[in-house]
């Protein structure tokens, strides 16, 4: 039942694996791959305590050797700071160009370790292993990796690919079921932006996608991937076409940070998709209807829409 799939960028493409229990062969896979001597494993707090010593334990299985670096989780890390401390715990070890970095995690994680795989010794190789959905289906694929400064969220950063994804859906059954439904709001962007049969198909089955059954799951992140590829691979750098993926982000972030953040990115979104299409009506340029149909399918996933 594993998918497998390439983000194709030349040199820089790389492949994208999901399937159920891919955590436990990542240590194999990367020997496969032999993208580095030894690895850090880069984790916050709460994933390393829950996936840390599985993903170690497949690494020591392969025979490469890895060390775990955590930091403490939530948004209130991904700031330069962290940056530092983790490169200096880089250093400490004598971690060089030869070495490389495995984010494990959500969207925070994957952007402070993709950042720090882009500047440590001007540049190491690292792998995504996402374990929130919002991850699995957004911020993992496609290099937009940094942190937020007082001024603002991700000023500091660079487009830097990593050199493989691994999926594993299991984990997705330890997510709060809040994050589960935040993630779904950017499975329903990619449907309202780009593929009006995967927006219906989200509608048709949304029981067993909320039940997490593997037969839904597998196939609707391999499509939110597969879309994703398709728009970095055509604008890696976000001159153009890659801005339909902030499709309701720009209302979403000022309303994420008129609640003080409280209020969690994917629901933001929801609320920043319904609003902007509204908007689009008004303007003549949706259909009438269209906002309607977006808010029906966001409720249904218990979403906020206003
Ligand atoms: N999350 C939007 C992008 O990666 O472009």
């Amino acid at each position: 039942m594993e998918q497998t799939l390439q983000v194709g960028l030349g040199e820089r493409s790389y492949p994208i694996s999901i399937g159920s229990g891919v955590l436990d062969s990542i240590g194999n896979r990367l020997r496969a791959a032999n993208i580095a001597k030894r690895y850090a494993l880069i984790s916050d707090d709460q994933v390393a305590g829950l996936y840390g010593a599985r993903v170690l334990q497949s690494l020591s299985d392969a025979g490469l050797s890895c060390e775990l670096l955590t930091f403490p989780h939530g948004e209130i890390s991904k700031h330069l700071q962290t940056i530092g401390d983790l490169a200096s715990g880089l250093a400490e070890r004598g971690f060089d160009r030869k070495d490389g970095l495995i984010a494990l995690g959500g969207g925070v994680t994957g952007d402070i370790t993709g950042f720090l795989a882009a500047i440590y010794m001007r540049g190491i190789p690292f792998v995504q292993v996402p374990t929130t959905l919002l991850a699995q289906v957004d911020s993992s694929v496609g290099g937009k990796t940094g942190v937020d400064i007082p001024q603002g969220k991700n000023l500091i950063g660079a487009f830097y690919q990593p050199k493989a994804v691994f999926i594993d859906t299991e984990v997705l059954g330890t997510l709060a079921s809040t994050e589960f439904i935040g993630g779904m709001a950017e499975v329903i962007k990619y449907g309202a932006s780009i593929d009006a049969d995967f927006f219906a198909w989200l509608g048709e089955n949304r029981q067993a996608i909320l039940a997490l059954e593997p037969s839904c799951i597998i196939p609707m992140i391999r499509r939110c991937c597969e879309m994703k590829a398709t728009v970095v691979e055509q604008d890696e750098r976000e001159g153009g076409l890659r801005r339909i993926l902030n499709f309701g982000h720009t209302i979403g972030h000022a309303v994420e940070a008129a609640s003080g953040y409280q209020l969690i990115h994917g629901f933001a979104v929801a609320i920043g998709m319904v609003a902007v299409t509204e908007l689009a009506v008004k303007s003549g340029l949706a259909a009438s209807g269209v906002a309607g149909s977006i808010r029906e399918l966001l409720e249904a996933y218990e979403l906020p829409t206003a």
